[in-house]
């Protein structure tokens, strides 16, 4: 190994032991890694427990502008954790051209088994903007609308004591094309696109409903 190997590798180890490299890309369909806690708003551990069916909470993941859904949908889904298996999470960040919540409005969102949506049947993760409509039941695939993939998988695990962690993100993620077609509204949001670009150590989970002021339904 000349030097310039040499020092390149210790800075790297160097990264990897101050814990600045916390995820890294895989080849396989994991597009990140890294156990990140989820708490609730008063800093304590969000536990299994504490999910309400039908609910939908938001938190943020892997980046701290990254919004994720997260909804016990009742059933069994397709990589659903807890008893029922029937917990998932997703990136709220909307397959077709990225649209996601803010605090003043979300177009992309939940709706319940009782809600009607665009294909006539609830349970539903649909998008205004352009109609499309994904499916939590089923890995987040696209039932309808213009969107070409489904939405990028959260995964979630948790410890002895059932406290949420969001471990991975799995599917096509399209967070480049997030930070790049959204630029202005994060530096609005974040004070910079270098902020809105750092990666979490923690997430805070949040009611969907009390994130922002309005959930635009169509
Ligand atoms: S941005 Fe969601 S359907 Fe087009």
């Amino acid at each position: 190994m000349n030097r310039r190997d040499f020092l390149k590798t210790c800075g790297l180890v160097g990264l990897l032991i101050e814990g600045k490299i916390a995820f890294s890309r895989f080849p396989s369909e994991i597009s990140f890694r890294g156990s990140v806690p989820l708490k609730k708003e008063d800093g304590r551990p969000f536990n299994i427990k504490d999910v309400e069916k039908y609910e939908p909470y938001i938190f943020f993941y892997p980046y701290v502008s990254t919004p994720c859904i997260l909804v016990d949908v009742g059933n069994r889904a397709e990589g659903g954790i807890g008893k029922g298996n029937s917990i998932v999470s997703f990136s709220l960040i909307c397959s077709h051209q990225w649209t996601f919540p803010t605090p003043s409005e979300t177009f992309i969102t939940y709706y319940g088994p009782d809600e009607t949506s665009l294909v006539d049947r609830g349970n539903v993760i649909q998008c205004c903007v352009h109609m499309s409509v994904f499916d939590p039941l089923k890995g987040g695939e696209v039932i309808d609308g213009p969107a070409d993939n489904p939405l990028a998988r959260i995964l979630l695990d948790t410890d002895r004591e059932g406290n949420l962690y969001a471990v991975g993100v799995k599917g096509k993620d399209q967070f480049q094309e997030f930070f790049q077609a959204n630029h202005s509204t994060l530096k609005r949001l974040y004070g910079s696109l270098k902020r809105a670009k750092e990666i979490v150590k923690e997430s805070r989970v949040i009611k969907l409903k009390d994130y922002t002021k309005e959930e635009i339904k169509c």
